[in-house]
């Protein structure tokens, strides 16, 4: 099987946003966003990953979260439009929340996200699911994706994270489950497990229980993690404690960044090829421009097979 993995996509779309919605945190986010962002991501370059992801043959597709920018209607009408374009989408998308899609109590209390993207979270083993509806699981094939939401409405300057207690403790008895326990288990979460080398400042933008998360994936027998956040390319390697063998922590970087010909900020996406149980390969691939599109920029080779054994 191969999966392609998108993030942050932070599709802009401030189509008249009801003037009482900017009396909030959006009024140093909204004035930030439109300085700052308005050129960086680009809903263009989404586009051409998604239309690359389909000729490069991947069966699945998972977007770690921050779909939206201000967790606007408008931005979520937007970002639902562009995964709807993915063919078979509700059957070959895993999409969980990211800090962005929280981003007021409003927002949050209104559950957004999951009206906007419900055809996506339905479960297949909802006898786990919580009442916010995490965590959720798509049993596809040989592989078990399971999402997560780190996603929380947070004070100004801050884009931390949180995963229910509740939430943890159910994803621990889920992982225990014979449907996922027989298959290659892929965790989906927006919040690093790790922290962030990439910015000064780690506190205020942190998954807070990092820790307890960190020890259900690992007992829990976790083949990969994919997450967002930072918008790099990341991949951190931890001994499973559940039984012999590897979970690897992986983020594809934000899919969305134009990049202006700057290889350090460009856009780029991930695709893991998982074969007998194992994971194979990750290959990322960067964002070069929009005559070029993607190419093939890194790619780590996990299993090495060795002629004629
Ligand atoms: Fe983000
Ligand atoms: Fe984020």
């Amino acid at each position: 099987m191969r999966v392609g993995h998108i993030s942050d996509l932070h599709i802009l779309h401030l189509d008249q946003p009801a003037p009482l919605e900017f009396l909030n945190k959006r009024l140093v986010g909204g004035l930030n966003l439109i300085l700052n962002r308005s050129k960086a991501h680009s809903r263009q370059v989404v586009e051409r990953a998604l239309a690359q992801l389909d000729e490069l043959d991947v069966d699945h597709i998972v977007i770690s979260g921050d779909l939206t920018n201000l967790a606007l209607e408008s931005e979520f009408i937007a970002a639902a439009e562009v995964v709807s374009t993915i063919a078979d989408a509700t059957d070959r998308v895993t999409v969980v929340p990211g800090n962005h899609d929280y981003y007021t109590p409003g927002a949050v209390r209104a559950g957004r996200f999951e009206e906007h993207f419900a055809p996506f979270l339905k479960s297949d083993l909802p006898e786990f699911q919580l009442d916010h509806g995490y965590p959720f699981c798509h049993l596809r094939g040989p592989v078990a994706f399971i999402g997560l939401n780190s996603g929380i409405a947070t004070p100004w300057l801050f884009a931390t994270g949180r995963v229910r207690d509740d939430e943890l403790l159910a994803t621990r008895e889920l992982l225990a489950h014979e449907e996922i326990k027989s298959r290659f288990k892929v965790v989906v979460v927006h919040h690093p497990l790790f922290p962030d080398e990439h910015h000064r400042v780690y506190f205020n933008r942190r998954l807070i229980n990092r820790a307890d998360l960190l020890d259900v994936v690992r007992h829990g027998d976790v083949d990969v993690v994919m997450h967002g956040h930072n918008h790099v390319f990341s991949i951190v390697r931890v001994p499973k404690l559940g039984s012999p063998g590897t979970t690897f922590v992986c983020e594809a970087g934000s899919t969305s960044m134009d990049g202006g010909g700057d290889e350090r900020i460009a856009g780029r996406f991930n695709i893991y090829t998982i074969e007998d149980g194992e994971l194979q390969t990750v290959e990322s691939h960067l964002f070069q421009g929009h005559e070029s599109g993607f190419v093939p920029w890194h790619t780590e080779v996990f299993r090495h097979e060795v002629a004629g054994t």
